[in-house]
């Protein structure tokens, strides 16, 4: 059998040479085995892989529920096999036991074992956990293809980003150069001073806009203290000609001082999401709203903000409706991801925040909440997709 620590049977014994002569047996049958000496051991063991484990029922003496509670506390995929060597003539171990009523995947046999009926529970047993190795193993495989998706996403923000920007810094550009030229033809003072002016506040726009994207990619930055009113604005400010060519009027209703705790680059790429496609939304101008207001979480109460965004476009149809947070979902043909509200939402549930979306009828269209709290959880910094890593 292949040497891998994620096969081994775990044996813990206390009376006696008993332990030594189970492995000596199993080994026999070409098993892996590894002598354990307390529960404990077994803990400990199982963090470096195990496939079965087999306790006699008196060294599992006060093994109550706290131990069956720690065993229990395994990774969502992993649920261990225990086999109980039980006392001869039936057994104490009962299913009102602590430890059975706080652990289920144990299996009692009773001694004395005939050596068949042990090797064929034992091989059941590993047939299980093997089982479960393979569903360890997709997650592990799911994380990593979310983790490409999520890359994907930002390279698709950023390569948007990178063209608006390009676009709003053209724009004064072109003025600034049509500015020089006048003045380098004109004769008159008081003209060359009014567009020298003009020119300077046209330079002052592009450092503007140079200045922001700067902030947006001192990426990945950690929690920070941020005005919501300062972040949204200069998410805002990305699409400000946008905007105006689409005849987009923006309508803010920002709650004074609304200040939380957060990963500055994550909330304006929420924030870049959603307006970016409430302005896909509103092909043919119309209103984009953006409010923010502190509230509470409607269930446990903690203090946080919330920041609407709503549009009067089409709003969602209903054969969108439940798949928009989904990866690859998207109505707009080759120009989107459907990448956007998926890495959204997990940008929020990483945050202990949610997004929510509704359609209104009157005027049209489609409403986006978002809520975070006031002080990011204390696990924020941490990869999410290892959760599941033992
Ligand atoms: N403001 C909105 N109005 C109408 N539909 C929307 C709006 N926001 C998102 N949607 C729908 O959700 C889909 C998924 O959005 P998203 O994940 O951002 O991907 P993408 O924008 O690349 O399509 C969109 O294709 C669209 O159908
Ligand atoms: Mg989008």
């Amino acid at each position: 059998m292949e040497q891998h620590p994620d096969r081994r049977i775990l044996v813990l014994a206390r009376i006696g040479r008993d332990s030594e002569l189970l492995c000596a047996a199993l080994q026999r049958q070409g098993f892996m085995c590894t002598q354990v000496f307390s529960q404990d051991d077994i803990l400990h063991e199982l963090k470096v892989g195990a496939g079965a484990a087999i306790v006699t029922e008196e060294s599992l003496n006060g093994a109550g529920e706290n131990w069956g509670r720690r065993l229990h506390a395994q990774p969502a995929w992993s649920d261990l096999p225990v086999i109980v060597l039980t006392g001869a003539g039936g057994s104490k171990f009962t299913a009102r036991s602590p430890l059975y009523r706080s652990y289920s995947n144990i299996t009692l046999l009773e001694r004395p074992v005939r050596p068949e009926i042990l090797v064929s529970a034992v091989e059941t047993a590993l047939r299980a956990r093997l089982r479960q190795y393979e569903v360890r193993d997709y997650m592990e495989r799911q994380g990593e293809s979310q983790d490409a998706l999520r890359r994907t996403e930002k390279l698709a923000v950023a390569g948007r980003m990178a063209a608006s920007i390009a676009h709003e810094i053209n724009n004064p550009l072109a003025a600034i150069t049509n500015l020089l030229f006048l003045i380098s033809t004109s004769q008159d003072l008081e003209t060359i001073r009014k567009y020298n002016a003009i020119a300077q506040e046209e330079l002052r726009r592009v450092s503007d806009i140079a200045n922001q994207t700067l902030r947006f990619y001192r990426a990945p930055n950690p929690p920070e203290l941020v005005k919501i009113s300062e972040v949204t604005d200069s998410a805002l400010a990305l699409f400000r000609s946008k905007l105006r060519t689409n005849s987009i009027k923006v309508h803010r209703d920002y709650a004074e001082h609304a200040e939380i705790t957060v990963s500055l680059g994550e909330l304006r790429q929420v924030l870049v999401n959603l307006i970016a496609n409430a302005i896909d939304a509103l092909p043919n101008g119309g209103n984009l709203l953006l409010r923010t207001s502190a509230v509470r979480h409607p269930r446990d109460g903690r203090e946080g903000v919330s920041i609407t965004v709503a549009d009067d476009g089409q709003g969602i149809s209903p054969e969108a409706q439940n798949r928009i947070f989904s990866p690859f979902f998207t109505t707009k043909g080759t120009t989107g991801t459907g990448l956007g509200l998926w890495l959204t939402r997990d940008i929020l549930e990483h945050q202990r925040g949610y997004i929510r979306y509704r359609n209104h009828r009157s005027p049209h269209g489609a409403v986006f909440t978002i809520w975070l709290p006031i002080h990011p959880p204390a696990n924020v910094a941490a990869p999410q997709l290892q959760a599941h890593a033992s």
